[in-house]
């Protein structure tokens, strides 16, 4: 079995993500290998929704989306007659869609089954059918669908506020990348990554000196749990015992000190990295095992000239800068990543198990023993621990 040691002893020994959840601390973790579905997500710009029915795969199902009048409708793309992707098929009357084969015809909204064209207007198998139909909302420029069980909460709850303020600016890019959705959400919220991983060959930190490392205190903040910095255990550089100094000292990147946003995470699988003027936001959303999509934006408040400015920031050389070449940097780490991966992780790794264990709390899986907050506590105290044994 892949049971590795954890980063504080043998209390974390648990296998790798097999899904098995055996002997896990994360069993619900494991498990959510398609994401956690009781979460509104968001699916892609408004504008890219229009009169043409769009099938989108999320969290391993096939999903098609339709635009009537104001609305936007969402329905499992499957018939249940045979089976064909309705999203091929047409509408023939207001309000309802019709499938390409046999013509069976759909109640936008409802999913159920309002006519079987070809089988005359007192057809039988009228109302006894339907297709699974999904709440849809549109918000901030954005479509977003909840695909959970019961009642859907407001879309607001899984939206920050940022994105909901009248006066915000949104800008972002959308793209779909290979490996599950929880590696790039471990790689986000990563401590240890930038400090090596982004320190070479990224345009976007060629001037600024990274720190050397540095060991994060997790807190809780609303549905956030965020890497606190603890004061004397992070150094710009350092001397490694027998090996030496360690980064060397570069004339041109002297000019920042660059210690980063402040990074945050929350479910279900959302990373903000918050800045003084604006933040970034990611949402990596499962397509299914092997693939997520990957949404991230830039978020500001600002109006008028501002806002125009800030757009075009963003298209001059931002969205090049962040969106692209650096953040194409943790896309080729998380597509390295192995489906089973050793496991044998170390001091920042803390920011990964918070995660992990922030998951177990996830909406209508509540893990009621004992609160993250007392979790995090515990973790933190472990973490001090190991950093007075081994430092
Ligand atoms: Fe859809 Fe027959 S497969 S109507
Ligand atoms: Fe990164």
């Amino acid at each position: 079995m892949n049971s590795v040691s954890g980063p504080f002893g043998p209390k974390e020994i648990h296998p790798v993500r097999t899904g098995h959840g055996a002997i896990s601390p994360w069993p619900r973790y494991d498990a959510a290998g398609l994401g956690f579905r009781n979460y509104w997500y968001p699916v892609a710009f408004s504008r890219e929704f229009g009169k043409k029915a769009r099938s989108v795969q999320m969290l391993g199902e096939q999903i098609m989306f339709y635009r009537e009048g104001k609305r936007v409708y969402a329905f499992r793309d499957q018939c249940p007659h045979r089976g064909i992707p309705l999203s091929v098929g047409r509408q023939e009357f207001p309000g309802t869609w019709t499938c390409r084969y046999h013509g069976w015809t759909f109640e936008l909204g409802t999913g159920e089954l309002k006519a079987a064209l070809t089988d005359g207007p007192d057809s039988p198998v009228c109302g006894k059918v339907s297709v699974r139909s999904y709440p849809v909302e549109e918000r901030a420029g954005l479509v977003w669908v909840y695909m959970g069980e019961g009642k859907a909460p407001p879309v607001e709850e899984d939206i920050p506020e940022a994105f909901l303020q009248s006066d915000s600016v949104i800008v972002g890019r959308i793209t779909e990348r290979r490996g599950n959705w929880r590696y790039a959400a471990e790689n986000g919220f990563d401590e240890a990554h930038a400090k090596y991983l982004h320190r070479y060959g990224s345009l976007r930190t060629l001037f600024s000196q990274l720190p050397a490392w540095g060991i994060p205190k997790i807190v809780q903040d609303g549905p956030w749990i965020t890497r606190a910095k603890i004061p004397g255990q992070a150094a710009f550089e350092s001397d490694y015992p027998g090996l030496g100094r360690w980064p060397k000292t570069r004339f041109w990147k002297k000019i920042i000190r660059r210690r980063g946003g402040t990074l945050s995470v929350r479910l279900p699988g959302l990373l903000r990295s918050q800045y003084l003027a604006d933040a970034h936001y990611e949402w990596y959303v499962p397509i299914d095992e092997h693939q997520h999509r990957y949404l991230q934006f830039l978020v500001t408040r600002a109006r008028g000239l501002g806002a125009l400015f800030y757009r075009l920031r963003y298209f001059l050389y931002r969205r090049w800068l962040f969106h692209v070449q650096f953040n194409n940097q943790d896309a080729w780490m998380v597509e390295l990543m192995p489906e089973t991966s050793p496991e044998r992780l170390f001091r920042p790794d803390v920011s990964i198990t918070a995660w992990r264990r922030l998951c177990e709390h996830a909406r209508g899986e509540e893990d009621g023993k004992i609160s993250l907050e007392q979790q995090l506590r515990e973790m933190h105290a472990e973490t001090q621990v190991a950093a007075e044994r081994d430092g």
